[in-house]
């Protein structure tokens, strides 16, 4: 078998994007575009990735860690430039390279497979990966002979009007013989429009040399896209989002609504799951099987159990249990951990708590900073008051007690097991188990004095 690499290019500024942030750590469905691209890549089990880094390279490599090699760019003088920075780690190695550039994150493992299929089996020294565009602006166009084989590829921006017509591109990937490759790119010259060297230039330094190069079209144009600049990012965005939906309807997942659901490409979804429209599944999130998410409920890197409800609702970095009902309108602030039929109703905060199985805060309260036991009854109004201006403080209720309505539990403060609070009370000390707590003011009535206040 022939031994394979990659080499990924990812050293440009990406201007065309007018960002502070480099064109290949701009997200696409949550991701890094250049992550995306190892990803698919790391499908093909290929001996060696090499990632050539230039712009932002130390925010790049802390993205991919150890998913690959790298190899620095000190100067982009162009793409063949940036292929040539990887001679010192792999220049001497027999075998097939492919190369893929950073910003085209909708490239599949099938079509780089089916690639180096094809190129290891033509033998060919170079196989370039072309697609047919609705619109080639901006793109490398290929110019073939006579007779349909591939001559060279001409950049946009020196080609002849003529040359602009043809509508197959350069997807920017491309299959070489690893050795071939590094000696053609000494040849490679940059005096062309844009004074850059440019790594398509190999194959056609390869052709005039009799050598034999070929192309391989691969039918799906959208799957080729390179994103340089936002317009891009976004039908990027666009196409990935639906193939994403694809995998988890296929998976078994209802999604009501794909254009209008939005999950990262990180995230996992069980059977039987429905997305409701206007849902964002955001991060590392899993969801098990059989809930029922939003309409409208944004979920970040969190854990979700089975046949649970989250509607209209946000969720950050949380861990909800299974059979569990939240929102609508609620806000599951980051380290909260709710048990297995939980209820959190209309308008309930819960921030870094726990709350016990079949517990239910269900109307308008605050629970910050709080350790809830199961089957507790949190009352509509309750606030868990945690914050002193300068600390904040733990509230405990323990397992089956019964927070009255419009109670303030002032921090820190225990609630012992199977106890109850009146409504209206402000507590400020310990409830001890199974007593009751009332912390309010007593009523008096006045009689008749309502008659006097109208005579006025
Ligand atoms: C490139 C191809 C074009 C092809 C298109 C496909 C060249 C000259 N042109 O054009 O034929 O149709 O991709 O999307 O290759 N990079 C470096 N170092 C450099 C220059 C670029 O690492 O010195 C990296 C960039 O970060 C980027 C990739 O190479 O990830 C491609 O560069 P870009 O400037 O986007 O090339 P295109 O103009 O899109
Ligand atoms: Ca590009």
């Amino acid at each position: 078998m022939t031994n394979t690499y990659a080499v990924v290019l990812a050293a440009g500024q990406g201007t065309r994007m007018k960002s502070d942030l480099y064109k290949v750590l701009h997200p696409v469905c949550g991701i890094p575009m250049v992550e995306h691209v190892i990803d698919h890549i790391r499908g093909l089990g290929t001996g060696r990735i090499v990632t050539i880094v230039g712009h932002g390279a130390e925010m790049v490599e802390e993205t991919l860690g150890d998913k690959s090699e790298y190899a620095l760019q000190a100067e982009q003088l162009g793409t063949a430039h940036a292929v040539q920075q990887a001679e010192k780690l792999i220049g001497d190695l027999d075998g097939t390279t492919i190369v893929v550039c950073g910003d085209t994150p909708l490239i599949r493992s099938e079509t780089m497979e089916a690639l180096i299929e094809h190129h290891n089996k033509t033998g060919a020294k170079a196989t370039i990966l072309t697609a047919d565009a609705d619109d080639p602006t901006g793109y490398g166009r290929i110019i073939r002979g006579e007779e349909g084989q591939v001559l060279r590829n001409v950049e946009q921006k020196d080609a002849t009007p003529e040359e602009q017509r043809v509508t197959e591109i350069n997807t920017g990937t491309y299959c070489f013989d690893n050795r071939t490759l590094f000696e053609t790119l000494k040849k490679v010259k940059n005096d062309n429009n844009q004074g850059e060297y440019y790594l398509p230039d190999v194959v056609g330094i390869l052709q005039s040399e009799n050598a034999l190069v070929s192309a391989y079209v691969t039918s799906d144009f959208s799957e080729t896209i390179g994103v340089n600049d936002r317009v891009v990012l976004a039908e990027a965005e666009r196409v990935m989002r639906l193939r994403i939906a694809e995998k988890h309807m296929r998976n078994g997942v209802t999604i009501i609504s794909p254009e209008n659901t939005y999950i990262s490409a990180a995230a996992e979804i069980g059977r039987d799951t429905v997305l409701q429209p206007g849902t964002m599944i955001e991060g590392h999130t899993v969801i098990g099987d059989k809930c029922i998410i939003g309409p409208n409920s944004q979920i970040i890197d969190s854990e979700i159990g089975d046949a649970t409800t989250v509607h209209s609702s946000v969720v950050l970095s949380s861990r909800i249990g299974s059979s569990t009902a939240v929102g609508p309108f609620a806000h599951i602030r980051p380290d909260s951990d709710l048990g297995d039929s939980v209820k959190i109703g209309n308008f309930v905060e819960v921030k870094k708590s726990t709350l016990g199985e079949g517990s239910k805060v269900s109307h308008l309260s605050y629970i910050g900073d709080a350790k809830v036991g199961s089957h507790v009854n949190v009352g509509c109004g309750t606030i868990t008051v945690n914050y002193d201006g300068t600390n904040k403080h733990i509230t405990t209720i323990e397992d089956d007690a019964f927070i009255g309505c419009n109670s303030n539990l002032i921090a820190p403060v225990t609630v012992g097991k199977g106890a109850y609070v009146a409504a209206g009370s402000t507590i400020t000390q310990n409830v001890p188990e199974s007593s009751l707590a009332i912390g309010r003011a007593r009523q008096e009535n006045k009689e008749g004095y309502a008659n006097k206040l109208n005579q006025k």
